[in-house]
């Protein structure tokens, strides 16, 4: 009996799983199992031996079950200990944020707050007008009667009147130059406005879509001045693109709306097919302006004997592209996840005069 204890415990002791203890128990203690077995054999035994083999076998019989038992409660323990070192989590590490990108700031939508930011450093308020313009404020307000050729050449879109409606028809904004009017109409002279948005014209290309975006800048005092306009735009320039000094070039152009008129350039140069703005003696395009039209004035109730200033008009586009090297504009309205994500902007880039941008 002793060497059955023996067998039984050593062999429990070492079961590597809870199958291998089932095989132990049937083996020891099941029905046909060694023990039961040897308790048939007590029949055949004398009473007085049977007194004190019996209750030997039955104390076997527990030894056994119990080990069983506490051997099933050490693999349990044991395999429990497993998946906690396995399945451990340290809870002091910082939150991962959503799988899902958080949306971000469009490139148009982050220049357009650029531009205005700066301008707002230096005085200007930002006004808007309507992306559906009545012909006066569009073309005649701005000193462009009916026959100018400027009309043509602005490719309008225009909506469509009721038949027999002789008056001539609304249009799709062609520049932002109306809110000039408009702002001078509500609040007269003098006057400081920024004036950024939309603006519609027929022509598509790699640098040219239906939709575009400008920003109008209006300054009217008694004595405000071209040469106050180029200190302007130059601060402009070297706070938005972030290089000091950068120069620039005013050529000699013609608007209805502007006299003298002047297209402006900035200094760049192009190094291994890369734009460098601010370097070099290269020259590119990026606005047009001039000092404001007797005439205009005049058609926005402002007098023209006391009042005098500058205007422009900037393509918001085409310097988001300058400036963060996208080169095609079309891409900019397509909502491509991935362009979106490449050109995205947080929300706390925030820009000003003399910080420029944070990232
Ligand atoms: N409105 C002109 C354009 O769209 C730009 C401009 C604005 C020029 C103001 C002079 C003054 O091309």
């Amino acid at each position: 009996m002793d060497d059955l204890r023996n067998k039984y415990l050593m062999a429990i002791a070492a079961a590597a799983d809870e199958a291998a203890l089932e095989a132990l128990r049937l083996q020891a203690i099941g029905k046909k199992g060694e023990v039961a077995l040897m308790m048939r054999g007590l029949g055949k035994m004398d009473p007085e031996q049977r007194l004190v083999e019996g209750p030997k076998l039955n104390a076997l019989k527990d030894e056994i079950t119990s080990a069983l038992a506490a051997r099933k409660a050490a693999l349990a323990d044991a395999a429990l200990e497993e998946r906690l070192a396995s399945e451990w989590l340290d809870v002091t590490l910082p939150g991962r944020s959503a799988v899902r990108a958080p949306g971000t700031i469009h490139l148009v939508s982050q220049v357009t707050e650029e531009v205005t930011a700066i301008f707002a450093d230096m005085g200007f308020v930002v006004a808007e007008g309507p992306q559906i313009e009545t012909d006066f404020y569009n073309f005649d307000a701005l000193n462009i009667p009916g026959h100018h050729p400027a009309r043509q050449e602005m490719d309008t879109f225009y909506l469509q009147r009721a038949e027999g409606d002789e008056r001539p028809p609304h249009v799709l904004r062609t520049h932002t130059s109306p809110v000039q009017i408009r702002s001078m109409q509500a609040n007269g002279a003098p006057i400081r406005v920024i004036a950024p948005g939309r603006v519609y014209r027929a022509d598509y290309d790699q640098t040219h879509t239906p939709m575009f975006h400008q920003i109008e800048g209006l300054a009217i005092g008694k004595d405000v001045s071209m040469a106050n306009l180029k200190w302007v735009l130059e601060q402009f320039f070297a706070a938005f693109f972030e290089v000091d000094g950068i120069k620039t070039r005013f050529r000699a152009s013609h608007f209805p709306f502007t006299e003298p008129s002047a297209e402006v350039d900035i200094q760049c140069s192009w190094v291994d097919g890369q734009l460098r703005i601010g370097e070099g003696d290269g020259w590119l395009e990026v606005l047009g302006s001039g000092m404001v039209h007797p005439h205009v004035l005049r058609s926005a109730g402002v007098d023209p004997e006391e009042w005098q200033g500058f205007a422009f008009g900037i393509g918001i586009d085409r310097l988001a592209m300058l400036k963060y090297g996208a080169p095609d504009l079309r891409a900019f309205f397509d909502s491509d996840l991935r362009w979106l994500r490449h050109f995205g902007f947080s929300a706390l880039d925030v820009p000003t005069l003399h910080r420029g941008l944070s990232r």
